[in-house]
C-alpha cells in the first residue's frame, strides 16, 4: 500500500490545486497565497469565532499591505445573500478591485459564503481555502461548490469556483468542539464507504479516539486519506454529471433531516443518520450485501455520531423533503447507494439509483420505532 502522504502528492497534481495538510499552517497562509493567487490586495473573510482565534495570526501571515479582515456571525443563517451582498458591498467600499484574492477563513460555511463572493465579485477573482473545521478540510473546501442557502433550501444559489489553493492546520482543530470533530468525522466514514474498505476499517477501528487527539498521527492521515478520496472523485467529474454523485451517499436523507430539524442537528449528525438510513435501504431493496449496514452503523456509532432520526421528524415529512433536494430529477428522486463497503451501487446508471416511495417509508418508519 502506498503511504498515505504519497497519495496525497499525487491527488494534488491532479486536481490542479495546491492541498497542503501540516500543523502550524495558519501561520504560513500568507507566503502560500503570494505563491498559489499572487493579488494586489487580500481580503480575509472569517466568522467572529474563527477571526477571534485564528484571524490575527493570518493577518500577521502577510507582508504589507495588511489584508482586509471582513467579519461575519458564525453559523448556517448567515450563509445567505444578504450577508454576500454586504461582504461585496464592503469590498466595493474598500476599493478592492480585480487584482484581490479572497482567503476563506474557517468552516464550510465560509468557504461555502467567500467562496460564491469570490466567484462573483468583478466576474471572478482567486480564493484561497483554509478550512479550519474537520469537515471544511475534508470536504467542503475541496471541490470548487460555493454559494448561499435561499429560504427554499441549502445551497440552491451558488457556483462552481476551484480554489487556487487549500491551506489546513490540523493544529486549528484543537479549538474546534468535540461535537464539531465527531460531525467531520461522518464525512470520512462516508468517504470510506463510498471507495474503500481498508480506509473505512481504519477510520472506523481509530474511533473514538482519534477524536480527542486533534493533531495526532491519526488525525493527520484521516485528513489526508480524505482529502485524497474526495480530490480523486471530483478529479474525474467536476461538474457533478456522473461519478461525483456517489459523494452524495446519506446525503439525500441526510438533507431532509437536517432541513427538518431546523438546522437543530448539525449537517455531519443529520449525514450520519442519512448514512445509517440509507444503508439499511440499500440493504432492504436488495443492493446492498447483507451486512454493509451493521457496519456503517457500527462506525457511526464509534463516532458518538445519531444514527437514528430524532422522534418528532415524521417519516411522511422527511419523504417530502427528499422532493425538493437538489438530487431529485424529473420527480424521481435518486439515491447513492453503497453495493458494499468500499463500491457504490450505479455504475451502469450514472450513479443514482432510483428508489420507489413505499421503500423509503418502510425504511423511515422501522427506524422512528
Ligand atoms: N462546498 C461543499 O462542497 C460543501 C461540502 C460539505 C459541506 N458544505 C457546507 O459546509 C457547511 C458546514 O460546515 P462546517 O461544519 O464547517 O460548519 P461551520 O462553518 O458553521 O463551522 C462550525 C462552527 O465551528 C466554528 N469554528 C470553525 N472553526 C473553528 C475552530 N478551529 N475552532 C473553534 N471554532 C471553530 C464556527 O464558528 C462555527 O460556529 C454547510 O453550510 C454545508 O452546506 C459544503
Ligand atoms: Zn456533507
Amino acid at each position: 500500500m502506498v503511504a498515505p502522504r504519497e497519495r496525497a502528492a499525487a491527488a494534488l497534481r491532479l486536481l490542479d490545486c495546491e492541498i497542503l495538510v501540516e500543523p502550524g499552517l495558519l501561520g504560513s497562509v500568507g507566503a502560500i497565497a503570494a505563491r498559489a493567487a499572487p493579488a494586489h490586495r487580500y481580503v480575509i473573510i472569517a466568522d467572529d469565532t474563527v477571526a477571534g482565534h485564528y484571524g490575527a495570526r493570518v493577518v500577521d501571515s502577510f507582508e504589507d499591505p495588511s489584508p482586509l479582515l471582513l467579519r461575519v456571525p458564525p453559523g448556517e443563517v448567515h450563509k445567505t445573500r444578504a450577508t454576500w451582498a454586504s461582504l461585496t458591498d464592503e469590498m466595493l467600499d474598500a476599493g478592492c478591485g480585480r487584482d484581490t484574492t479572497v482567503v476563506a477563513l474557517g468552516g464550510g460555511v465560509v468557504g461555502d459564503l467567500a467562496g460564491f463572493v469570490a466567484a462573483t465579485f468583478m466576474r471572478g477573482i482567486p480564493v484561497v481555502q483554509v478550512p479550519t473545521t474537520l469537515l471544511a478540510m475534508i470536504d467542503a473546501s475541496l471541490g470548487g461548490k460555493t454559494g448561499v442557502d435561499a429560504p427554499a433550501g441549502k445551497n440552491l444559489v451558488g457556483a462552481f469556483h476551484q480554489p487556487s489553493a487549500v491551506i489546513a492546520d490540523p493544529q486549528a482543530l484543537a479549538t474546534l468542539p468535540l461535537e464539531q470533530r465527531r460531525a467531520g468525522a461522518a464525512e470520512a466514514i462516508k468517504h470510506g464507504v463510498i471507495t474503500d474498505t481498508a480506509y473505512f476499517d481504519r477510520v472506523a477501528a481509530a474511533l473514538p479516539a482519534l477524536l480527542h487527539e486533534p493533531a495526532g498521527d491519526a488525525m493527520h492521515e484521516l485528513i489526508i486519506g480524505s482529502i485524497t478520496i474526495k480530490a480523486g472523485v471530483v478529479l474525474g467529474d467536476e461538474r457533478e454529471h456522473g461519478m461525483r454523485k456517489i459523494l452524495n451517499f446519506g446525503h439525500t436523507l441526510g438533507h431532509a433531516i437536517e432541513t427538518a430539524s431546523d438546522y437543530r442537528l448539525l449537517h455531519g449528525e443529520a449525514i450520519a443518520i442519512g448514512m445509517v438510513l440509507e444503508a439499511a435501504l440499500a440493504e432492504m431493496i436488495g443492493v446492498a450485501t447483507a451486512g454493509t449496514a451493521p457496519r456503517i452503523r457500527d462506525a457511526v456509532a464509534r463516532a458518538g455520531l445519531p444514527t437514528a432520526p430524532p422522534p418528532a421528524l415524521s417519516p411522511e415529512r422527511l419523504l417530502a423533503l427528499t422532493r425538493t433536494d437538489k438530487k431529485a430529477r424529473g420527480g424521481a428522486v435518486e439515491y447513492a447507494l453503497p453495493l458494499t463497503i468500499g463500491t457504490m451501487a450505479g455504475a451502469e446508471t450514472q450513479w443514482g439509483v432510483r428508489v420507489r416511495d413505499d421503500d423509503v417509508l418502510a425504511v423511515l418508519r422501522a427506524a422512528s420505532h
